[in-house]
């Protein structure tokens, strides 16, 4: 049955809510398992430290502000107040990974005060549940402060031992880099500056974009980042290797010399720290949506979680082009005879990936490279004005598209490549989304290729924070949910705007397909779903069945096996989710795609069985809307035999098993195709292997009989 899937109710099971003043300048998770404690030094300065079962996890770590022309708020602090709070409450998900979530925390608010002059005042709030801890620095109003022009925050995290971490450059632009592994001592981000894949990348400091998971020698598992991130910059991790410590280094601007400018009263974003003694414990975590605010935006339900197809892979692969072979005349896109005759988006090709879709239970088409302004898109320092989010190419019949593809029962995606030219997207929003709503399209991928425009900001500065928010805000005047690349992180903010249904923000599936150093390698996926997966959902794109297509590029390739690429349809969570290959390519393997056709995009609820960081990870997610389950499980470079209990089914139930495993000589290289099909009758008790190839998975369809 569907349990209120469009709309999010906040349910409180047992809401207990009681502030109460306190001496206590300490405060645990309510299984008692960690423990936060927070205290001045005898300069006046805050610092906090945390414990799990009585290890020091987080050492004593100093907190602090860097303003703009007046002094550091720092030192010479005063207790004014102390207060907590216990809540335990459980709110449901629109669409997402399960259905309820269970809400539990104490809180420590700890109101200071300067000693000084200034008398200015702020209050520390840490909420700390049994999965980790979120804090935050709150700007009450007061007398003689009404803005904040802050040039650092000092938010500190000083860790206990040389963890194993798995991390990307603190690059200020892009979030598209490949994992590195290594000691936390032995972090060097300034070596990754000169990337030649991406369009732009700047990497100032050694510091590291969150999350940044890491692993410690006795198991136990810790994951930074963010949550709530609004109107304020992001937030890179600086590496000291040799103290073991790591400090906030917020993203800046070229045009001003402060990072974020706040009147007051405001509040940051959360400062999260996930804390688990087992890998899957990470996935299972909930911390980041918990630190968000509920729906603000109420009824979803036009938008619908979706598998898609689109007029996307076969321009990355070369076979066909975003462009049409316009000509800007008088400043204006005009057909001039030119075309190349090598456009994807035609009225024809779009109509035959409809089709596809309708005929293999796929809810969407994306259609990219409709719209003029393609022939001077990357690159070129004078992209405001080029793109027209209302203007379709000669040979794109969107009225045509958009009617036969409701006939057919399939929705089209729209694109919007801003080409990071923000002044031109934000000029065309309103009708952009306007022009959408008129044709009953509840989905855009928007774009930020490039450098961003206005010159000297960065994709995850204040800037552009407020204009990816205000974009998903914007959006949900015209029924219009956002899947945004080249995106800023996430921070969980879909609990709060649940029309921000996915983004990219890590290294593609597009890799595969040009990047010169050979693409993603098979560790990459096994690291994501335990560092960037932990963020909020995924535009991978997964589902090349051509794996080496070396018909359209001979030196580039998808690095796994079929299996897993059927596999990561369970394991990397969107509720938007592609079938990224061409038609032609599907059509040839209909007992591969059999299992894309079968799989659920939106789930009841999810369970991680097993997994190591860098290593494997297997999920089973059942759907909201049958009640059948889904597994997925995917390896590195390395073969490995899985052995899982299926007591995650029905009890008492039968299921019909389809098994997608790696053929006995798969390998993501040498054998990516071996593919086996194996149908067997399970339940609850049952017990089965799973035997992954290098770089390969296993994808399993639980239907219950
Ligand atoms: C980069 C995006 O990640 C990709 O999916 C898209 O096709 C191109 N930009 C063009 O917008
Ligand atoms: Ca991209």
């Amino acid at each position: 049955m569907r349990t209120n899937r469009f709309f999010t109710v906040l349910v409180l099971i047992s809401m207990m809510s009681c502030e109460k003043n306190s001496t206590s300048k300490g405060i645990s998770s309510p299984d008692g398992a960690i423990q936060v404690n927070f205290d001045l030094d005898d300069q006046g300065v805050p610092f906090y430290m945390v414990l799990k079962d009585g290890s020091i996890v987080i050492d004593r770590s100093y907190l602090g502000f860097e303003f703009k022309d007046v002094p550091m708020l720092k030192s010479g602090l005063k207790i004014l107040k102390i207060s907590t709070t216990s809540i335990d409450e459980s709110w449901q998900m629109p669409w997402g990974e399960q259905l309820e979530v269970v809400n539990r925390y104490n809180e420590l608010i700890i109101e200071l005060q300067e000693e000084t002059d200034l008398k200015r005042q702020f209050n520390i709030v840490f909420r700390v549940y049994d999965d980790g801890l979120g804090f935050r620095y709150e700007f009450p109003e007061q007398a003689g402060w009404t803005q904040a022009f802050i040039v650092e925050e000092q938010t500190q995290f000083n860790l206990t031992e040389d963890y194993k971490t798995f991390w990307i450059p603190g690059d200020w632009d892009i979030y598209e880099h490949l994992y590195n592994t290594t000691k936390l001592s032995e972090i060097d981000a300034i070596s990754k500056r000169d990337h030649p894949n991406l369009a732009q990348t700047y990497i100032p400091n050694n510091a590291v974009n969150t999350p940044v998971t890491m692993v410690g020698e006795n198991g136990i598992h810790l994951s930074f980042h963010e949550a709530a991130l609004v109107d304020y910059s992001g937030m890179t991790l600086g590496i000291d290797g040799e103290n073991l410590s790591m400090r906030s280094i917020l993203v800046g601007s070229e045009n001003q010399d402060f990072k974020v400018k706040r009147d007051l009263p405001f509040h940051t974003p959360w400062r999260s720290i996930q804390i688990s003694n087992d890998a899957p414990g990470l996935i299972e975590s909930n911390l980041i949506v918990n630190l968000n605010e509920p729906n603000k935006i109420g009824d979803v339900s036009w938008f619908k979680p979706m598998k898609y197809t689109g007029v996307w892979w076969e321009m990355h692969l070369n076979k066909s082009s975003w462009d049409y072979g316009m000509e800007l005349v008088d400043g204006k896109w005009t057909d001039t005879g030119k075309a190349h005759g090598r456009h994807g988006a035609t009225t024809e090709n779009v109509k035959r990936f409809i089709d596809f879709s309708a005929a293999n239970n796929i809810g969407g088409v994306l259609v990219e490279g409709w719209n003029t302004g393609w022939e001077r898109w990357i690159g070129f320092p004078d992209r405001e004005g080029v793109f027209d989010f209302i203007t379709p190419y000669p040979d794109y019949d969107i009225e045509e598209v958009t009617r036969y593809a409701k006939e057919k029962g399939v929705e089209i995606i729209m694109h919007h490549e801003t080409s990071a030219a923000t002044e031109t997207y934000t000029k065309q929003q309103d009708s952009a989304y306007a022009l959408m709503q008129h044709y009953g399209m509840h989905a855009v991928k928007s774009g930020y290729v490039g450098k961003i425009l206005p010159d000297g900001e960065y994709h995850h500065g204040q800037y552009m924070v407020n204009h990816y928010n205000h974009a998903i805000e914007n959006a949900v005047k015209y029924q219009v949910a956002v899947n945004a690349h080249e995106p800023i992180k996430d921070t969980g903010l879909r609990r709060t705007y649940p029309n921000a249904i996915s983004r990219e923000g890590l290294r593609g599936q597009e890799f595969n397909a040009w990047a010169s150093d050979g693409g993603n390698p098979p560790e990459h996926l096994p690291i994501v779903a335990f560092t960037r997966m932990l963020s909020g959902p995924i535009d991978f794109t997964p589902g090349i069945f051509n794996i080496k297509f070396d018909e359209y590029k001979e030196n580039n390739q998808v690095n796994t096996t079929l299996a897993q690429q059927l596999a990561l349809y369970v394991v990397i969570y969107s509720p938007v989710q592609m079938a990224a290959d061409l038609v032609e390519h599907y059509e040839a393997n209909p007992t591969a795609l059999q299992f894309i056709k079968d799989v659920g995009v939106d789930w009841q609820q999810s369970k991680v069985l097993n997994g190591e960081v860098g290593d494997y990870v297997t999920i089973a997610r059942q759907e909201r809307e049958t009640a059948n389950w889904f597994l997925g499980s995917i390896t590195d470079e390395n073969p490995r035999e899985l052995s899982i209990k299926l007591d995650f089914l029905d009890e008492g139930a039968t299921y019909k098993a389809l098994i997608y495993r790696d053929g006995d000589n798969a390998h993501w290289n040498n054998n990516p195709l071996d593919l086996m099909v194996e149908e067997l009758n399970v339940d609850s008790n049952s017990e089965i292997s799973l035997n992954l190839a290098a770089g390969g998975g296993c994808a399993i369809s639980f239907i219950k009989e």
